[in-house]
């Protein structure tokens, strides 16, 4: 009687071996290491939203260096990818479905660093931020679809000086309003850390410009946007944190760090449905989807979805084609820019 109970016990204590080994095994082998897998920023999975479009774009061989931004035209269905090197064009045009249409012939961009598309519903024009160190960097430029420059912000070859506003020091992106009123984040590492709002005629409306850890300072503003409740969203990358801004005041609203313990945020976008920030994460190679709150205080960060990119990816700035919810994800490691499309109608498109 006593031996039966024992070897049962053994047998029991064999079965909880056996099923922990599965546990641990499929814990550390599952296969979510290639390009796209989902998973939460917690190890469990996050509630899948996205997956990644192998087919775009159709030819990859037209990335030549590497990729730091994206822009997106959802009205004529363009994709303007920004990429840095030596002889190579500094802007590749795409299709949506996957076509190349063009490289931009312009020796007029050094690094271009942040792109944003605007004013796409009545006359598209393409902005880019150019970090470089050269006779035409530390500036922002206006370009025609073709790249036509049109227009240049700040002084030419000149880094900032903590006196003009418009001197900019390595200008990290801009975001422009469909008001056309413009945010810049500037920069990306060097003297000046700047989050400023300018006019639709480049006076100065508003500027936060300490660099710090307190509210409303910034260790290298990254990348910025601006919702429909008139916030202002800043990727703090040296903080490792998002702050907030009330568009119309300046005032501090917020700030977000909580999501951020393993990776600074780089990006901030907005889905087309305004209910999640896509913010990407370098360093971890990860797309994390953020729930975006809404009008009113913008309490804690949370992270519903996550992309996990493979190793070296190193997604950088992302833009979002505001028709169809895709994202597409700008990878300096990847040396190309990737489209994901949302998996289900209603939780990212329009
Ligand atoms: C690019 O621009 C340069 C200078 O304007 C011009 O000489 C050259 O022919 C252009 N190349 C192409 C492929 O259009
Ligand atoms: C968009 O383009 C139209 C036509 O050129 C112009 O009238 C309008 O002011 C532009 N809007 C913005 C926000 O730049």
């Amino acid at each position: 009687m006593k031996r039966k109970n024992h070897s049962s016990l053994i047998l029991l204590m064999m079965a909880a071996v056996f099923l922990l080994m599965v546990v641990l095994y499929s814990t550390i082998f599952s296969p979510q290491t290639t390009t796209a897998a989902l998973k939460s920023d917690a190890g469990q999975m996050g509630k899948p939203l996205y997956k990644l479009d192998i087919a775009w774009p159709k030819y990859t061989e037209y990335f030549t260096g590497q990729v730091f931004g994206v822009a997106v035209d959802h009205i004529e269905g363009l994709v303007y990818v920004a990429q840095r090197g030596e002889n190579v064009p500094k802007v590749l045009v795409f299709s949506t479905d996957g076509d190349f249409l063009q490289a931009w012939n312009t020796s007029t961009l050094e690094e271009p660093h942040g792109i944003f598309l605007a004013n796409a519903t009545a006359n598209p024009t393409v902005w880019i931020t150019d970090v470089g160190k050269g006779a035409y960097g530390h500036t922002i430029k206006q370009y025609s679809p073709s790249g036509k420059l049109l227009q240049v912000l700040g002084t030419p070859g000149k880094p900032g000086s903590n006196l003009n506003p418009l001197q900019f020091d390595q200008p990290a992106e801009i975001f422009v309003h469909s008001s056309g009123e413009i945010y810049i984040v500037d920069g990306d590492g060097g003297m000046n850390n700047r989050l400023i709002k300018l006019s639709k005629d480049l006076q100065v409306l508003w500027m936060h410009g300490e660099k710090g850890q307190g509210l409303a300072q910034f260790n290298i503003p990254h990348s910025v946007a601006v919702d429909y409740y008139q916030r202002v969203w800043v990727a703090d990358r040296g903080n490792k944190r998002i702050q907030v801004f009330n568009s119309v005041t300046g005032d501090w609203l917020g700030s977000w760090g909580s999501c951020f313990d393993d990776d600074a945020p780089y990006s901030v976008r907005l889905t087309a449905d305004q209910k999640y920030f896509v913010v990407a994460q370098l360093n971890t190679n990860q797309v994390s989807l953020l729930e975006a709150p809404p009008v009113g205080g913008i309490g804690q960060c949370r992270v519903t979805s996550v992309i996990q990119l493979a190793e070296d990816i190193k997604p950088h700035l992302v833009d979002v084609d505001l028709k169809t919810g895709a994202l597409y994800v700008a990878e300096i490691g990847g040396q190309q820019a990737q489209k994901f499309i949302p998996l289900t109608r209603g939780s990212s498109f329009l």
